[in-house]
């Protein structure tokens, strides 16, 4: 684990300089158009370690479209909300297919594989919509909340272009309804999905607003205890299984860190016991995750020693 504060500053600055030649290799996502006009170079990493440090490197304080890591807070709330009933309505194994597959859901009656593939997402979307009177607030306070920063925004312009271009996560919407499995407006539950995926956060904030899932549930910033340490255990066990979506299993072969991935090029990684590192750069691999984000959490998990298999 990093003893000197300085030197994790140089060591994220050098992978960083190492990755310039590697943003090449992927590409922006362009399914969601509002997504494409972000450039290709940008790229940033933060540490934030449960002892209070944030260290961070190249655009780490930019903010950019969390995505699919909402899905990590949605969980989380939605948990705290329903409790194991949740549970009967959304399964934990990884899905083995690509995060916006509709397949499965037919053949397994419209419950989800998993809370973090879209399908999943939609569910707790659906949990959050009956269950608050104003979900997207309450989702937006709850970021505000955990990284202690008021200013943390939904982009309109990215959640217009999602709805627009929705019909995929609609379909999903619609066949969980047909199996009882949804019991919102299907509009409704899209429009909060869509508003959690197009808030804006930068990497030093994503790092330091995790850090309960580093820290058995407990947000070390505060002493608030934001889900008990077996709600944490669960979620990070989610992460490690289905957090990279198909590309999960050989995630957890090279690097082996509860991580989670978002289409605006964003990588999450906890470290239990130790903080957790948010990567950033837009161009995806074929999987939907970011070639360099990957690279950058990989290459750090290795250098520290930070795997939890060890
Ligand atoms: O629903 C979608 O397809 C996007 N709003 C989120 C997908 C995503 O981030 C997948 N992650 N790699």
């Amino acid at each position: 684990m990093i003893k000197n504060i300085i030197n994790l500053r140089d060591k994220l600055e050098a992978l960083l300089l190492i990755q310039e030649n590697f943003h090449n290799d992927g590409k922006v996502a362009d399914y969601i158009p509002a997504l494409a006009g972000v450039s290709p170079k940008l790229m940033g990493v933060s540490v934030a370690t449960i002892d209070g440090n944030v260290i961070g490197a190249g655009d780490h304080q930019i903010p950019f479209s969390i995505q699919s890591i909402s899905k990590v807070f949605g969980l989380v709330m939605a948990m705290n909300r329903l409790g194991d009933e949740l549970w009967h309505r959304v399964n934990m194994e990884p899905s083995g297919q690509p995060f916006n597959s509709i397949i499965q859901l037919e053949w397994e009656k419209g419950i989800p594989r998993n809370p973090v593939i879209n399908a999943g997402a939609l569910l707790v979307a659906d949990v959050l919509t009956s269950h608050f009177s104003a979900s997207k607030l309450a989702f937006l306070t709850f970021l505000r909340k955990l990284a202690a920063d008021e200013n943390i925004f939904i982009d309109n312009h990215v959640y217009q272009s999602e709805l627009s271009h929705g019909s995929r996560n609609a379909a999903m919407g619609y066949l969980m309804k047909s199996f009882g499995n949804i019991e919102a407006e299907i509009p409704e539950v899209l429009s909060h999905y869509f508003t959690q995926c197009s808030v804006a956060m930068s990497c030093q904030q994503l790092a330091s607003s995790l850090l309960f899932l580093a820290n058995k549930g407990i947000d070390p910033k505060t002493n608030n205890t934001i889900c008990s340490p077996r709600d944490a255990h669960r979620v990070n066990a989610i992460l490690s299984t289905s957090g990279m979506y198909d590309q999960s299993g050989e995630f957890a072969f090279s690097v082996g860190l509860p991580a989670k991935s978002g289409v605006g090029g964003g990588v999450v990684a906890i470290v239990p016991g130790y903080g957790v590192i948010c990567s950033w750069s837009p161009p995806l691999n074929r999987f939907g995750n970011s070639v360099v984000g990957t690279n950058l959490v990989s290459d750090l998990a290795e250098e520290l020693g930070l795997s939890i298999y060890h």
